[in-house]
């Protein structure tokens, strides 16, 4: 079947490559000339594993193409997907200008039959929307239908979570739509939720919001933990073991971050506001989240005394391991935070430094996890790069001023950093 795929973010560069592994026949389209030169010339804008070879092999074997015209993608396709970016207002709302743009081009270049589907993540009623603007500029009235199918890859697992997911949905208001992207997903054995318009947008923003509510539930339950002398690994495997709860998304650390919950939890808040109900459950979720990234201090603090002149070391800066990406990522709150009580500040990670030095120019950096510990007067750990698992302790303390060590995500046992000689500190532990 012929996909045209418009944007190549993370959702529509590895969606669009998915759907060309699964035999189908893809254009990928964005305004960005220089992803696109980048594309062609067989690399990739975005750092996700597994991401390039799949590009490469899909592109020789001819099912794969890039363009920056989406009156040629949309011309040469049945199936239009809308996987361009909405990044929040400075009101926390989504900017939804760029579907509206491509909306309108959508139905300037229609010259037959499209279904036209939403990916990006998008506000309930986006939907009507598109229909509306479509219907304006498709000046020969041409049918189409429209169609939501939100998107659950995670970045640094992303190909494995399009080809095996928990779940497709499918929002659609026609059979002939809805037979034809169950033949689109026909390859992926996954169970298929066919549901109206508006409930598929709605899933997306409940299922990002409510794995936000599990990591703000374990980690105000961390404080308890850290109060009252409980270990938060055991309390999560504890609770996590009930089906009913389950154990994912129970970690505690630093906060969650990236380009998904914050900005899809405050997204949603702002659609129910609208709506007419004040979703006070998902403010306090975000006030957790923010005040969670702030206690790194609190604790710093609590084992240095005082932080001014002293040396921070920081271990991993991307939101999460595997992503280069920058976006929201805790360790600039962190770092923020630090640098305001007169920290200086030495940092490593293994691929999202390049990013980082944009947003932190005045922080050093590091080329490994040992040239960050040189004379630091702590280090925290705040990404849990695999990497780090299998650093040399022994060492890694020795080059130390003072073997302080805050691990941000638990990633390290307790008691053997402290037979080690750390001075150890976890998340509510
Ligand atoms: C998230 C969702 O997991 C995807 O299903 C969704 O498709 C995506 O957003 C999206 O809307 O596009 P992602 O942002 O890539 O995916 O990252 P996650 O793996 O969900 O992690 C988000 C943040 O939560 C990270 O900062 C991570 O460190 C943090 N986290 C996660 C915790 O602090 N504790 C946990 O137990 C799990």
């Amino acid at each position: 079947m012929k996909v045209c795929m418009i944007g190549t973010g993370y959702v529509g560069l590895v969606s669009g490559t998915c759907f060309a592994e699964i035999g189908h026949n893809v254009i990928c389209v964005d305004n960005d000339e220089r992803k696109i030169e980048i594309l062609k010339k067989g690399k990739i804008p975005i750092y996700e594993p597994g991401l390039l070879p799949l590009v490469q092999k899909n592109v020789s074997a001819g099912r794969l193409n890039f363009s920056t015209s989406i009156n040629e993608g949309v011309r040469a396709s049945l199936f239009v997907f809308i996987a361009v970016g909405t990044p929040p207002k400075e009101s926390g709302e989504p900017d939804l200008s760029s579907i509206e743009n491509v909306a309108r081009e959508i139905g300037e270049a229609m010259e037959d039959y499209k279904i036209v589907v939403e990916k990006s993540t998008v506000p309930v009623q986006t939907g009507k929307w598109i229909r509306t603007v479509i219907e304006r500029f498709n000046k020969k009235g041409i049918p189409f239908d429209v169609a939501s199918n939100p998107e659950f890859l995670r970045e640094g697992s992303a190909i494995n979570d399009f080809l095996r997911p928990d779940r497709i949905v499918l929002g659609v208001e026609t059979e002939k739509a809805k037979q034809k992207l169950l033949e689109l997903y026909e390859p992926i054995n996954a169970p298929k939720i066919i549901t109206d318009l508006a409930s598929a947008e709605l899933i997306k923003h409940a299922s990002n919001s409510f794995l936000s509510m599990k990591i703000s539930f374990i980690n105000a339950l961390s404080i308890i933990c850290e109060k009252s002398g409980a270990d938060i690994i055991k309390v999560a495997e504890g609770i996590g073991l009930d089906k009913r709860i389950g154990r994912d998304f129970l970690n505690a650390g630093v906060g969650f971050g990236g380009f998904c919950f914050p900005k899809d939890l405050k997204a949603f808040i702002g659609i129910a506001q609208k709506l007419g109900y004040d979703f006070r459950l998902l403010k306090e979720v975000e006030r957790i989240n923010e005040e969670q990234m702030r206690r790194v201090v609190k604790k710093l603090e609590d084992l240095l005394w005082n932080l001014k002149d002293k040396q921070i070391g920081i271990l991993g800066l991307s939101f999460k391991p595997n992503t280069d990406d920058m976006r929201f990522a805790p360790s600039l709150t962190i770092i923020a935070e630090l640098k305001k009580q007169g920290t200086t500040i030495r940092a490593y990670d293994p691929v999202a430094m390049e990013n980082a030095k944009g947003l932190m120019p005045d922080i050093t950096y590091c080329n490994n996890a040992y040239e960050v510990a040189e004379n630091a007067d702590a280090i925290v750990l705040v990404t849990e790069w695999d990497e780090f698992k299998n650093l040399d302790l022994k060492k890694l303390k020795q080059k130390m001023h003072q073997p302080v060590f805050l691990d941000g995500r638990n990633m390290f046992d307790k008691q053997k950093m402290k037979e080690l000689g750390f001075i150890y500190t976890g998340i509510g532990r």
